[in-house]
């Protein structure tokens, strides 16, 4: 209100008519559109930094029309709370995880498959290959938001509070995962028993022994400082982390045809710009754990037996494009 009543008196200032002689109607069509966007993570998160500098795009490429509000940290609920507020309209947008988007479509499995990439750079070309961006032409219809773009956290690695030498060491030894059907069954198919929790209950969990390790990111293990509470990391890029940049379609569905390439134009290219910055943050952040005193050891695809050939089996025909993906993107 009061931000409108200031924008009311500029434009008048500007025009050189008072603001009180302004009709109320114009005065409603000239303020700021404030659009809502909801997040997990938290405010110093390399996603939280990307939108916050997406915001301001997006206010000064409209002219001020429009403005950006995050919500990081799980504010307005979790994944699955946030993608209910938006399929009403309540949220406009949110970058949401494929583990949530995997719950609701199953296609999206693809994406979440055991060694798909076998490194950074390779996920990064992956998520703009048009299988993986086919996927989001099916957003509309199963879950009522526009999927714009794919971003991306690194790739996830498997650290344990024991040290960890072979697979038998796995075992029965409780992990935490994203909650996501096909993270739970890989993590199910190599003996582990897979925890789901969010990501702010997982340092009391790894800290009194509740869970004995987690399968994260190198970020997100820095952040909270994992390096200090795992004696092992194994190195073994199992799954890259993609997540959607998405707007209610409810939301877009209002909007004119030129707003709406502004919206989608300007988060593609900030999506873009967070994952063209991902193969230089995880070599970095790379050598900062190199540094810690947790023990990283190498580990390839044949540690887990075929555990990959059964995940395949199991997710194959619910999701056609993790053949499809295998087959671009063969492992030499
Ligand atoms: C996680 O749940 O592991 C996660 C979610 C968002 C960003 C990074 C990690």
């Amino acid at each position: 209100m009061t931000r409108n009543l200031t924008r009311r008196a500029s434009l008048a200032a500007l025009g050189g008519v008072s603001a009180l002689a302004l009709p109320a109607n114009h005065a409603r069509a000239q303020a700021p559109r404030e659009l809502r966007l909801g997040l997990i993570t938290p405010p110093a998160h390399t996603w939280n930094q990307q939108l916050t500098a997406w915001g301001t795009r997006l206010r000064d490429a409209s002219n001020g029309r429009f403005t950006v509000t995050l919500f990081p940290s799980g504010q307005l609920g979790n994944e699955a709370a946030m993608l209910q507020q938006m399929q009403t309209g309540a949220l406009d947008l949110s970058l949401l995880t494929v583990s949530e988007i995997s719950n609701r479509v199953d296609a999206f499995g693809a994406l979440l498959a055991p060694f798909i990439a076998k490194d950074i750079d390779e996920a990064v070309r992956m998520l703009r290959h048009p299988i993986a961006l086919g996927l989001l032409n099916g957003l509309p219809q199963a879950t009522g938001c526009v999927g714009f773009r794919y971003g991306m956290v690194g790739m996830r690695q498997l650290s344990t509070r024991d040290v960890t030498n072979t697979l038998a060491d796995l075992r029965g030894k409780k992990i935490r995962i994203t909650p996501a059907a096909p993270t739970r069954d890989f993590f199910n198919l190599i003996g582990m028993a897979p925890t789901p929790l969010p990501l702010p209950q997982i340092f009391e969990a790894l800290s009194n022994g509740q869970i004995d390790g987690v399968d994260l990111d190198f970020e997100s293990i820095i952040n909270n400082r994992f390096q200090e509470l795992c004696r092992t990391m194994l190195l073994t890029n199992h799954f890259m982390f993609p997540a959607v940049g998405m707007m209610s379609a409810r939301v877009f569905g209002t909007l004119t045809p030129p707003d709406r390439e502004l919206i989608r134009g300007t988060m593609t290219e900030a999506l873009d710009a967070l994952c063209n910055s991902m193969p230089e943050r995880e070599a970095r952040q790379g050598a900062q754990l190199r540094a810690s005193n947790m023990q990283i050891r190498p580990t390839g695809p044949e540690f887990f037996g075929d555990a990959v050939a059964q995940f395949d089996r199991m997710w194959g025909p619910k999701a056609p494009a993790l053949a499809q993906l295998r087959a671009a993107f063969p492992r030499g």
